[in-house]
């Protein structure tokens, strides 16, 4: 099986300065602003959400107006048939987090993508009617509206009920991917031809219109919540299901809900970390590494070293391991999270670290007590009042199930993938799972999804996430890293190559240039397997530093990054 067919392949890495030593002083390739800042893979989204904040919206307007934005710019992973999280900083101190991930339909059965002989079928769980979960986008973002959004939602859909119907020009790395889709068979394809010319190719010089994901968008901007999980929209996609052999019903649209939940905070040389708890694994992960690794000086270690690399692979391991048998959706299961998050447990869990030998992971098992195509979009705002806001949203592959719903514009999500279909058969990621993220009707799947804020002493600091599966938690701890014990300036930390280990595959995956070529022999003396990849993770992130907020958009992926001054 290969276990990346969506990763961000042939995204090209750009070269960015070497590490220099300095201390959040250099802020070079960063975009400055003193009142709102924004980042994300939407160059018109972002000028949108710009343009809210500057007619007095706050971050929350600015987000609900790019998250429509992105489902018209960015088809890949913006998206209104799919779902996210939100991580929330409000003025006053207080965070939140919004859980507005899919959930399984009500008629869901464990054994759903087994096949005949009882082997997991990964075309069911991506590839077909049954692939996608009940789409949670809107209900979030209209939630996030309701509770602290200040200007009418019709306003802030206007700009991508406009794109959607006026056209947008297409990033050129965009033409190459619908064009690569049009080979394929699949409903996506033959939409992106009707709506756009009549079959030809794309060739970037034109304006793609999208008039029926536009009409879908007015019913919402008109009726709210009901525009989309009840009436004509909610009909068609029912309507769809039951034609493709799908199992979601109008009355699993209707019955759809998005939770607020905790956010699950550590801390961290001071810093405090705000990020996402289950049903996503990003905030708990996060918290177990950077507590398995604040013991040791990183900076003195050195970035890129070798030794390094070991040190963080095998708090890397360890987590993972837990991750598989422990964490998914808190309605269903019980998280320990209070154990997992706990700092004894991290210092425990690696009493048994070897600096000169790899771990193998067939020997490591999740901790044990006695009671008991890839594509993803982030996108970080901050506005004047320092409302800080994280969004990862997806449709989990890229273009989703690329099932789109006659007459609406709706791509649909395949994240019922992110389910352990059968205990020990990995998932597009490679990801293994058990009882705890197994099928359960109107259950939310297992994520690692990690929006991520960071604040000292209750003040703004950083706004970080990314898309890239599994490799998302230890794209977050990098950026994490990298400002905080690397003092590399934001654009280095979020432009430097990155490395992986999720327990299994038992191998450490890494980017371009990510580690030189005798760092890998230094690993493979200590025992480790070696994976090179493509470029890992586009962490769109904003760091809040000397009285400005300083944007950077990932070189990895197209977008921009836009601020504005007070
Ligand atoms: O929720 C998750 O963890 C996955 N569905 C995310 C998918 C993803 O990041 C694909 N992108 N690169």
């Amino acid at each position: 099986m290969n276990a990346f067919p969506n990763a961000l392949v042939g995204l090209c890495l750009l070269a960015l300065s070497a590490y220099s030593g300095s201390s959040f002083s250099a802020h070079q390739s960063a975009v400055r602003g003193t009142a709102g800042m924004v980042s994300s893979t939407s160059a018109l989204g972002n000028e949108a959400a710009i343009e809210v904040m500057k007619s007095g919206g706050n971050a929350i307007d600015a987000a609900v107006t790019l998250g429509f934005a992105l489902a018209v710019t960015y088809p890949e992973a913006g998206n209104i048939g799919g779902g996210g999280f939100a991580v929330v900083r409000l003025p006053s101190g207080e965070v939140v987090s919004l859980d507005h991930r899919e959930r399984a339909p009500a008629a869901a059965y464990r054994d759903m993508f087994l096949d005949e002989s009882g082997n997991a079928d990964a075309k069911l769980s991506l590839n077909s009617h049954l692939a996608s979960g009940v789409p949670g986008t809107v209900d979030g973002l209209l939630k996030l509206h309701e509770r602290y959004g200040s200007k009418p939602l019709a306003d802030l859909l206007a700009p991508a009920i406009e794109m959607a119907e006026q056209g947008i020009m297409i990033e050129p790395e965009q033409v190459a991917r619908f064009n690569r889709l049009a080979g394929k068979p699949g409903q996506w394809v033959a939409t992106v031809e009707k709506f756009s010319r009549g079959g030809e190719a794309f060739t970037g010089r034109e304006r793609w219109k999208q008039p029926l994901l536009a009409r879908t968008l007015r019913e919402i901007a008109a009726e709210g919540r009901q525009g989309f999980y009840e009436g004509w929209v909610a009909e068609s996609i029912a309507r769809e299901m039951s034609r493709g052999g799908g199992l979601m019903s109008l009355d699993d649209l209707k019955r759809y809900e998005s939770v607020w939940r905790d956010p699950v905070r550590t801390s961290y040389r001071g810093y405090d970390i705000w990020s996402m708890g289950p049903p996503s694994s990003g905030g708990i992960l996060i918290a177990q590494i950077l507590n398995m690794l604040e013991p040791f000086n990183l900076g003195a270690i050195g970035w890129g070293s070798a030794r390094l690399t070991h040190l963080v692979v095998e708090a890397e391991r360890r987590a993972y391991a837990d991750r598989s048998v422990h964490l998914g959706d808190p309605d269903f299961w019980e998280v320990p999270t209070a154990k997992l998050m706990d700092v004894n447990y991290a210092r425990e869990r690696m009493k048994d670290f070897d600096p000169e030998r790899a771990t193998l992971s067939r020997e490591l098992a999740a901790g044990q007590w006695a009671d008991e195509s890839e594509d993803t979009t982030h996108y970080s705002l901050i506005d004047k009042d320092g409302m800080m806001v994280a969004i990862t949203t997806t449709l989990n592959s890229s273009f989703g199930s690329q099932l789109v719903i006659p007459g609406t514009g709706i791509l649909m999500n395949n994240e019922m993938d992110d389910f352990s279909a059968q205990p020990g058969v990995p998932n597009q990621f490679g990801l293994l799972g058990a009882e705890a993220n197994a099928i359960q009707p109107m259950k939310r799947m297992l994520s690692s999804m990690t929006p991520t804020l960071v604040t000292r002493d209750g003040a703004p600091f950083l706004i970080t996430g990314s898309p890239g599966g599994s490799t998302i938690i230890t794209t977050v701890l990098q950026v994490i890293m990298n400002v905080i014990d690397h003092g590399m300036s934001v654009a280095e930390a979020v432009g430097s190559p990155r490395f992986h280990h999720q327990w299994f595959p038992d191998a450490i995956q890494f980017g371009p240039r990510a580690l030189s070529p005798d760092t890998l022999d230094l690993l493979q003396e200590k025992g480790h397997q070696l994976r090179p990849r493509s470029a890992i993770g586009d962490a769109n992130s904003i760091l809040i530093k000397d009285g400005a907020y300083w944007g950077v958009k990932d070189p990895r992926e197209f977008g921009s990054a836009l601020g504005y001054d007070r």
